[in-house]
């Protein structure tokens, strides 16, 4: 089958297209003949050679997609081929097969394309896992979304208006972040130096219970300052640089909590978990239309290089999804 290929500790970055064995499912596993697949920041590393695929999954970069189920591995019960699917995986989305265990397979709405298939398994996981899991929000909480204007963040917000949170977004670039009216967000802050007056501001002076913190690096402290006492902080991305200064004084004065997390690196036992846990609470609502992911843009696999360079140099609204013939 065509994939972009694999590639060493001192990659490119840039993806090459080539042929590779077709992956063939093991017990417990389907195979999906791939029709659309979300892109990550994590792919670029990936193909830099500075993320490699955890233990066991495929080379083949691409941590989603969606497609038809074409065979099922032994000892797979409840999928039949010509399912319509979409699936968080640890490797392999970006190859026009892929090989997935059971328990990371969704079923797809049939109201929902399949370019939509391919854009939410990694931010719809990644905003469950971290909202609720790690974060336990709860309902009439405030929670601040920083980099809410991108695929994870843009899809957060809106997961945690589902979950009962009144939601504040936030991004440097305020125009981008409220095209998020459309999808019934309405509280925007820009990130900047008056970020924490701003939503000092939006919450009567009080600051947020929680912040969803897809940014983090140099302007971590600023974020964990947007908390009220006692308020917490799941840190998901590092897109501020891997170094951060925060009051460490001012930390344990406010009695602030701050958890780090990944999804990729979890177990097929806590993925299927988490999986089950957000089809059962985001599907109906998938199907409904009021969760919806937002595509930026729809790139034909042949010319997956576009959408890397794109996901590289700009800042996409919303997610990149990379589709096949
Ligand atoms: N821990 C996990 O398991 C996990 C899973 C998925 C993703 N992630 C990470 O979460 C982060 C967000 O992912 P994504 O897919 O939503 O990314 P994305 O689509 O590229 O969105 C990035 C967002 O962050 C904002 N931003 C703020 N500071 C930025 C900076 N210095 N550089 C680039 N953008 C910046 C951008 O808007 P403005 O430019 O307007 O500010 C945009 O809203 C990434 O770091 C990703 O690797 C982590």
């Amino acid at each position: 089958m065509r994939a972009v290929l694999p590639s060493g500790k001192d990659g490119s970055g840039v993806p090459r297209l080539g042929e590779v064995p077709d992956p063939v499912p093991a017990a417990g596993e389907v195979l999906v003949q791939n029709a659309a697949t979300g892109l990550n920041r994590a792919d670029i590393l990936q193909l830099r050679g500075q993320y490699p695929p955890p233990p066991g999954e495929s080379a083949v970069p691409g941590m989603e997609c969606a497609g038809t189920v074409i065979a099922l591995g032994t000892g797979v019960a409840g999928w039949s081929v010509g399912d319509r699917v979409m699936a968080l995986i640890g490797g392999g989305g970006q190859g026009e097969k892929v090989a997935i265990p059971a328990g990371q397979l969704m079923p797809l709405p049939d109201s929902l394309e399949w370019a939509a298939g391919g854009a939410i398994p990694e931010a719809g996981l990644t905003a469950w896992s971290n909202l609720v899991t790690e974060g336990g929000l709860e309902d009439g909480e405030t929670v601040l979304v920083t980099g809410a204007s991108g695929g994870v963040g843009s899809f957060a917000a809106q997961l945690a208006r589902e979950l009962g949170a009144k939601v504040i977004t936030a991004a440097r670039d305020r125009e981008r972040l409220e095209r998020l009216k459309d999808y019934g967000i309405d509280t925007f802050v820009t990130d900047d130096e008056g970020l924490v007056q701003e939503v000092k501001d939006a919450t009567g002076g009080k600051g947020v219970d929680f912040v969803l913190d897809l940014v983090g690096g140099r302007v971590l402290g600023r974020h964990l300052d947007c908390l009220r006492p006692g308020g917490r902080l799941v840190l998901v991305g590092a897109l501020g640089g891997a170094q951060a200064e925060i009051d460490a004084g001012g930390f344990l004065r406010r009695r602030l909590r701050m958890i780090g997390s990944t999804l990729r690196g979890r177990s097929r036992a806590e993925k299927a978990e988490l999986v089950r846990a957000f089809t059962e609470f985001a599907g109906p609502r998938l199907a409904a239309g009021t969760l919806r992911p937002i595509i930026d843009r729809v790139v034909p696999f042949e010319r997956i290089a576009d959408a890397y360079q794109a996901l590289s140099d700009g800042e996409p609204f919303g997610k990149i999804v990379v589709s096949f013939p």
